[in-house]
């Protein structure tokens, strides 16, 4: 199905990558607008990564999506660093410019941003954060550039809800750290809810449902789970009439950019990428390096 030797050549680098949904959803998108390219995905294995991701320019290659565990490995080898990226410490787009320079951006932000909006949802007051990883840092660069004022971080280990605290501040937002005993206290009028831990998703513990009638009325909850597609948190939000927004759009919201800056074209509205996804049990056969 796919072959660097096509006019535009473009894949996902991961460890392991099989399971990766960005084949089946860039695939579909290039199928649907009959473009000359592929969309590959190659495993990296975590000794040789930095090497081979350091040969990208020779690879024909016109980028690659990175996920994990080379996010960080991806900013710290690249000639030039987006803003976004350098926020978040961590890459999950490297392209390559006409210099030949390696370019790291940071698409996970936008990615939540377009889902949000796309749902209607209102980030300018009090968001709630459960969760304080790498995802977590990617809502916090969302939500500073979409004019959220205030951020309440909620997650097990303190000492990482802090330091996400500190680049919230940064950024200009007013932060405060929680205990999980008091993510229903800290929903007290907020307008918006995020799940960035991976409770709730399949084969992980459960997700304990903060009070979600503390939150605003209207207020949106955005789950990054995206496996299953419709969560706990996400039906308890929808009972209490309040935006349910899936983590199947963040994911398409990070792709979009991503498709644009590899091939040049937009995403084509015509393929329904939620249904795509949510019934596709993808299981890639990674392509070699394309390294010349
Ligand atoms: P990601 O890149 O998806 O953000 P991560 O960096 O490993 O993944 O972060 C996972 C998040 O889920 C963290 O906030 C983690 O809490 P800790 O910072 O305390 O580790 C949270 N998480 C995972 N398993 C959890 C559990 N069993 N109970 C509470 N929080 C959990």
């Amino acid at each position: 199905m796919t072959s660097p030797e096509a006019k535009m050549a473009a894949g996902v680098v991961g460890w392991p990558v099989a399971h990766s949904l960005s084949p089946t959803l860039h695939g579909a998108w290039i199928a649907a607008l009959k473009l000359d390219a592929t969309y590959s995905a190659f495993a990296l294995p975590p000794d040789d990564a930095g090497a081979m991701l350091r040969s990208l320019p020779a690879s024909g290659l016109r980028g690659v999506n990175v996920t994990v565990p080379h996010k960080e490995l991806a900013l710290s080898i690249a000639d030039i660093v987006s803003p976004t990226a350098e926020r978040i410490g961590a890459a999950n787009l490297l392209t390559v410019d006409a210099s030949g320079r390696i370019v790291a951006d940071n698409t996970d932000a936008r990615g939540f941003l377009d889902g949000l909006v796309r749902a209607g949802g209102d980030a300018t007051g009090t968001a709630v954060l459960l969760g304080a990883g790498g995802a977590a840092r990617a809502v916090i660069a969302a939500l500073a550039d979409a004019g959220c004022r205030e951020i309440r971080l909620v997650n097990r280990t303190a000492d990482k809800a802090k330091a996400l605290a500190r680049l919230a501040e940064e950024l200009g937002l007013k932060a405060s750290v929680h205990e999980p005993a008091g993510a229903s206290a800290a929903c007290a009028g907020a307008r918006l809810l995020v799940n960035a831990t991976s409770l709730g998703m399949k084969g992980a513990g459960p997700l304990e449902i903060p009070d979600l009638s503390r939150l605003a009325p209207g207020a949106a909850v955005y789950d990054l789970v995206y496996v299953p597609r419709e969560t706990q948190l996400l039906k308890a939000a929808r009972g209490r009439g309040l935006k349910a927004i899936e983590g199947l759009d963040m994911l398409i919201g990070q792709a979009r950019p991503s498709f644009r800056a590899f091939f040049g074209a937009d995403p084509p509205d015509a393929v329904d990428a939620r249904s795509l996804l949510e019934n596709a049990r993808p299981a890639n056969t990674p392509a070699p390096w394309p390294a010349r």
